[in-house]
């Protein structure tokens, strides 16, 4: 039975995770969400989410399409995060916001990869980042084998602090995002007016006009992609970011990103 596997990324984890669902079992088709939401959307008997964790909750553009998928019951519903520290509340807030939609979330997954939030610190040095997604590999492959066997459950591991931060922080990082996102991000000297950070931006956030250095506008999803895909580091926000190591998945490219979601 055919599985349309949902998926949205910034710096390619999660887009890495989909890739090897669709790989590992029979019959995926990946959507983004991005393309999604402005589709009418189908429904399938079996359904997969695929997403990173922004303050221990699903991204904003996720729970926009969570609220348009259709209320008929899949057979089979999972949602599947990828973290770079603890995914806390994110599966119970999802949980709650498919409820709300008439929808049961039949089995949830998390899988640690590499940070990409800068406020947070920002990602760690190349060969930790190795040692990160070499111990994903192995958690993707028993999560792809669960969904292969339909298993049910919450199999992500719990943290009580995590998840009681997160159901009060999520809130007010959603509110935030809402208000005042983007105004921070800036191109410095080094930008080459490449366009790279405008094709990448999922929601069209970043503007390029000929010859000059790119703005940003204030729908920002502060997926970070502009930041990390930039080839020549020039995508700032705030000043402490200069130095900080830019990531993306090294499986994932940037056509893997773009091509898909224009
Ligand atoms: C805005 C934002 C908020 C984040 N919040 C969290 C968090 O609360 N907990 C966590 O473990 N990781 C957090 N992260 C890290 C990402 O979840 C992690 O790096 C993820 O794998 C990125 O996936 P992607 O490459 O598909 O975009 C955050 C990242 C961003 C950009
Ligand atoms: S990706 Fe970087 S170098 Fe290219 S236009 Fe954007 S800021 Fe400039
Ligand atoms: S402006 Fe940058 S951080 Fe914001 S949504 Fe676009 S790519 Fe992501």
């Amino acid at each position: 039975m055919k599985t349309v596997i949902y998926w949205f990324s910034g710096t390619g984890n999660s887009f890495h995770l989909a890739k090897a669902m669709q790989e590992g079992l029979d019959d995926v088709e990946m959507i983004p969400v991005v393309k999604a939401l402005d589709d009418d959307i189908e429904p399938s008997k079996r359904i997969g989410l695929v997403f990173p964790v922004y303050a221990w909750g699903p991204p904003a553009i996720v729970a926009k399409f969570i609220a348009k998928l259709p209320s008929d019951i899949p057979e089979y519903l999972f949602a599947a995060a990828t973290y770079g520290g603890d995914p806390g509340s994110t599966m119970a807030i999802t949980r709650g916001m498919l409820k709300r939609r008439g929808l049961v979330m039949n089995a949830s997954f998390a899988v640690k990869m590499v940070e990409n939030y800068p406020p947070m610190g920002g990602p760690p040095a190349e060969e930790k980042q190795r040692k990160i997604n070499g111990a994903a590999e192995t958690e993707i492959a028993q999560i792809i084998n669960r969904i292969r066997e339909g298993a049910s459950g919450d199999f992500v591991k719990k943290n009580l602090f995590f998840s009681l931060i997160g159901s009060m922080v999520y809130p007010i990082f959603r509110r935030a995002l809402s208000t005042k996102s983007g105004s921070k991000f800036y191109a410095d000297e080094k930008c080459s007016l490449c366009g790279i950070c405008a094709r990448i931006c999922p929601v069209q956030n970043v503007r390029l006009l000929e010859g000059e250095k790119p703005t940003w506008g204030n729908r920002c999803e502060q997926c970070f992609a502009c930041f990390h895909w930039c080839p020549e580091k020039a995508v700032q926000t705030g000043r402490k970011t200069v130095d900080m190591v830019r990531y993306h998945h090294p499986e994932t490219s940037l056509n893997d990103l773009i091509l898909r979601q224009e």
